[in-house]
């Protein structure tokens, strides 16, 4: 079962690193690090992950059984518990009217067996607790720090579900809650318009089908 055993720690550098730590030791499938502040978190592309110590979920899960479609199916988790309005920008990146409001970052060792899915979730984040930069593109689900709680067991189950679901149902309602999808983008290879995505859950834009990487809104 996804969440069992749990860890959780009220202060650390990064709850994937310490699930690293505890995969590569043998950690069961499920097993899940939790910390109310991080003080290094890690986002995707070697940036920081930073939100405020309490007002956000920081969650590390140890899979030894997942597919390729790991990371979309876990973006797709985070939006189902962030309402019917939240979408998700290809590839994970999940969206509340505009503003990112979680970020999903995988990390695994495929030789020993193993992944660790983590995710930020900016639950109870107020405009006024990120920094001025990001008060543009970032921002929260308007919800309590005494929701934190409730809403990981809500997100767990919600993973634990398209997790177990066939990547058919992943991928038709990722096409469903697709942030991209007609809208002009870049990415490290050019700029084009976004496509949609296809059966393997790659983006389709600019006559080229992406299986990884980031791409922008333009
Ligand atoms: C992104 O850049 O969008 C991914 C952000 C992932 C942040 C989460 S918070 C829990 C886990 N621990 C980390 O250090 N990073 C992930």
């Amino acid at each position: 079962m996804i969440g069992r055993p749990r860890l959780h720690l009220r202060s650390v550098g990064s709850t994937n690193e310490r699930a690293r730590e505890l995969a590569a030791a043998g950690a069961p499938h499920g097993a899940l690090v939790t910390a109310t502040e991080q003080t290094a978190g890690r986002g995707r592309q070697g940036r920081a992950w930073v939100a405020p110590p309490g007002r956000a979920l920081a969650a590390s899960v140890v899979l030894r059984d997942h597919d390729a479609l790991l990371s979309l199916r876990a973006g797709l988790a985070v939006a189902d518990i962030a309402g019917p309005g939240a979408r998700v920008k290809w590839p994970n990146d999940v969206l509340v009217e505009g503003r990112k409001v979680a970020g999903v970052l995988v990390e695994g060792r495929p030789q020993e067996g193993w992944a660790v899915c983590g995710i930020g979730v900016n639950v109870a984040v107020r405009e006024e607790d990120l920094p001025p930069e990001l008060r543009v593109t970032a921002g929260g689900l308007g919800r309590e720090p005494a929701d934190l709680e409730p809403i990981l067991h809500e997100l767990l189950a919600a993973l634990e579900a398209r997790l177990r679901e066939p990547a058919a149902v992943t991928v038709i309602a990722l096409r469903v809650r697709d942030a991209l999808r007609g809208n002009p983008v870049r990415w490290s290879g050019g700029f084009g318009v976004a496509g949609g995505i296809d059966d393997q859950g790659r983006l389709m834009v600019g006559g080229e089908r992406l299986d990884s990487g980031e791409v922008h809104l333009i």
